[in-house]
């Protein structure tokens, strides 16, 4: 019986149409993930071109109003999920899964320093890393379809705090990618020449300047992506579009280096901080009236008090000088009353 069973395994196919499943759906994510990197790397070339590519993936040209349809990027990332399931599932048959496993392999892999054993085995632990971020990443474009674009992305890079995955995720999936794109071409002798020794020293190169690119790519990326977050972290949620608001660039110093290239975008921006910048005047011109005019008020006020001083003073003083009159000649006080009288007398006989 147990004999009947080895055969059975040993004779059956399913290992090795497993192995081209592998390889397939590998193959197919490995060269998505160097469009996907290409896309992604538009921010490098501005917000605007982000745009449009976000724009484009979303089939925005079909319509007339030019607006997307999110539901084709559920679609494509359905599509990708599933098939990063079922790369992953593949995957997982040749990870040394037990300890002893584990062991056997690391001293095999000191005693041979065999460099594609290497890296095979950089690719299964890139591999297990993925199992998880991957599947964040791709959970998260799966809910969120239509939040593709420069501001809602860098919004995820940064106020969401999705920068350490990405950045790991990067890694993993930079490495990952080139060494399995690599690996099926030795496995399936793609590209081997007259002369496989020469040719996969010169594949060997392609895979290293690869994935030197995409990571170098991917750094910038997720660099211009943080400083974007960072500018746009006071408007999280907000999406762009091609009117966007004028005071990112006066948020974050050196924020979005790559925007030069929308002269429109500048053309707005600059309208609208002049807009700010008269706003700002007139306030400013505003405020400095009020303060002239409580000056002025005060200054008013203060002579008002100097004239009302001067008048009591001048009072005081005739009040002074009658004081000292009276006091200086005490013996007439009719004096003062025959004057008045004189004086009355006098005008009401000119009358
Ligand atoms: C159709 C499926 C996918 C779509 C639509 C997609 C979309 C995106 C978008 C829009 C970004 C920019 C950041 C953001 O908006 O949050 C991004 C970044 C990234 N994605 Fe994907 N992605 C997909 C599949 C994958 C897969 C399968 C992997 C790897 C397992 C991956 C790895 C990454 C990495 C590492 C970054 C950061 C890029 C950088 O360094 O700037 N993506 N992706």
């Amino acid at each position: 019986m147990e004999r009947l069973v080895k055969d059975r395994i040993k004779k059956s196919r399913i290992p090795a149409r497993l192995d081209l499943a592998q390889s397939g759906t590998g193959l197919v994510l490995g060269l998505f993930m160097w469009v996907h990197m290409l896309l992604v790397g538009s921010i490098l070339l501005g917000k605007g071109s982000f745009n449009f590519v976000a724009k484009t993936m979303e089939l925005s040209f079909l319509s007339d109003t030019g607006h997307g349809y999110p539901s084709a990027v559920f679609f494509a990332v359905l599509g990708v999920f599933s098939l990063f399931i079922i790369h992953a599932a593949l995957g997982v048959r040749k990870f040394p899964i037990s300890w002893k496993q584990h062991t056997i392999i690391r001293s095999q892999m000191g005693m041979m320093n065999h460099s594609d054993t290497n890296l095979w085995y950089w690719q299964v632990v890139t591999g297990f890393f993925m199992f998880f971020l991957g599947s964040v990443h791709l959970f998260v474009m799966l809910t969120h379809p239509g939040q593709i674009d420069p501001y809602l992305s860098a919004d995820r890079v940064f106020s969401s705090t999705m920068w350490p995955l990405y950045l790991v995720l990067l890694f993993c999936v930079e490495v990952h990618g080139t060494i399995g794109l690599y690996r099926l071409c030795m496995k399936w002798g793609w590209f081997a020449g007259t002369d496989p020794a020469k040719s996969r020293e010169k594949l060997k190169m392609v895979k290293n300047r690869a994935t030197i690119f995409f990571l170098s790519i991917g750094v910038l990326a997720l660099l211009v992506f943080f400083i974007i977050g960072w500018g746009h972290s006071d408007r999280v949620g907000e999406p762009y579009n091609t009117g966007h608001t004028a005071v990112e660039d006066s948020v974050a110093p050196g924020a979005d280096p790559v925007d030069a290239g929308t002269e429109e975008a500048t053309e707005v921006e600059a309208s609208e901080e002049t807009g700010e910048e008269l706003e700002e005047a007139t306030e400013v011109e505003a405020a400095e009236e009020i303060a002239e005019e409580a000056v002025e008020a005060a200054e008013v006020e203060a002579s008002e008090e100097t004239a009302e001083e001067s008048v009591e003073a001048a009072d005081d003083e005739t009040a002074e000088e009658t004081a000292v009159e009276t006091t200086e000649a005490p013996s007439a006080p009719s004096d003062i009353h025959v004057e008045v009288e004189a004086n009355d007398h006098t005008t009401s006989n000119k009358e």
